[in-house]
């Protein structure tokens, strides 16, 4: 039998390149190694977002389109909406019976978030629970795997506490301690420069049109020392550069590389040569898009049949632990 794996991606924007590269790209490949369920974690988006939660329900169907047009395949994985499978909410609070407060405030995230996001009250319930919902997520379908980048740590680190905690206190074998599978995968910056973010208003979004991707990556940051066409430019400075190590083959990669440090090349041709590779690219995605958008019955058929294949094995989880927690 193929192990289990399970992630999470918060529908709390437009799903952008980094998305796609650092994760998306990633969980289709696992595909087909993994039994594989992936979860559209909207529940989470709540716990920063619920004084503004309109925009959430456009985000979450972004983002399965999103996850179907990039290749995920509703034959080989399990896609489904977590707020659609009540057993995690129940499983989140049960397990909030045994996590220590101190656990939840030693977490990074919890008071990195608080101090970061200033226009938000996170000074909240739901939020310091943000990770026991997580453990909840992942523990319910009992993934021996969580693919998720290194920011996530913690909050996996805490999940195999809590199923610890669990198993000592009720009944051993029911909970598995999940490991998280840390693929390589690349940092995608943004515009500027830094990460690429929603938050920090330098994304390319998967939505975009090939006319806005143009004129976005015109205007994108290179290295900041070649002011003109005759300097000559370090391409290890310039996040240009970084994209075209994602999206360009190995030689053209070389080929801006060399031709960037001997000025042999301007910015905007070796932009022009990246646009043009971030297009091919997306196109594939693009006509998936367009193909699900038009019928949308196909993809209410994949996220109800993603939805009741989750809630089976959630339920089947749920009576072992209501059991050892004498609720039956
Ligand atoms: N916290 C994760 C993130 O911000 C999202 C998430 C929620 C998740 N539940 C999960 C990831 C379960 C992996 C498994 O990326």
């Amino acid at each position: 039998m193929k192990g289990r794996v399970l992630s999470g991606m918060q529908p709390s924007g437009y799903l952008h390149l980094g998305n796609y590269a650092g994760a998306l790209k990633n969980w289709v490949r696992l595909q087909d190694v993994y039994d594989c369920f992936y979860c559209v974690v909207d529940w989470h988006a709540l716990t920063s977002n619920y004084a503004n939660p309109a925009p959430i329900a456009e985000y979450k169907r972004d983002m399965l389109i999103n996850f179907i047009a990039a290749g995920l395949d509703p034959n080989k994985c399990t896609i489904f909406l977590q707020s659609a499978v009540k057993q995690h909410a129940e499983l989140h609070l049960l397990l909030s019976m045994i996590t220590p407060l101190g656990w939840l405030e030693r977490v990074p995230t919890y008071k990195e978030k608080q101090t970061e996001i200033k226009d938000k009250d996170l000074n909240t319930y739901g939020f310091l629970g943000y990770p026991v919902l997580q453990a909840a997520d992942i523990l319910i379908y009992r993934a021996g795997r969580v693919p998720v980048g290194v920011d996530q740590i913690p909050h996996l680190e805490l999940t195999r506490e809590i199923a610890r905690r669990f198993e000592f206190l009720y009944e051993q074998g029911i909970l598995i301690e999940p490991e998280a599978l840390l693929t390589e995968s690349p940092k995608v910056p943004g515009l500027d420069g830094r990460k690429m973010s929603k938050s920090y208003d330098n994304a390319v979004f998967l939505s975009d049109t090939p006319e806005m991707i143009d004129k976005k990556i015109r205007t994108m940051m290179t290295d900041p020392a070649r002011k003109r066409k005759t300097d000559k430019g370090d391409p290890e400075l310039s996040p240009v550069y970084s994209l075209h190590q994602i999206f360009s083959s190995p030689d053209e990669t070389a080929h801006v590389a060399a031709a960037c440090k001997t000025a042999e090349i301007g910015c905007i041709d070796c932009k022009r040569i990246l646009i043009k590779n971030i297009i091919n690219e997306l196109t594939p995605l693009w006509n998936k898009r367009q193909e699900l958008i038009s019928s949308p019955s196909t993809l209410d058929d994949i996220l109800n049949d993603g939805n009741k294949r989750a809630e089976a094995v959630a339920e089947e989880t749920m009576s072992l632990i209501r059991e050892a927690m004498k609720l039956s």
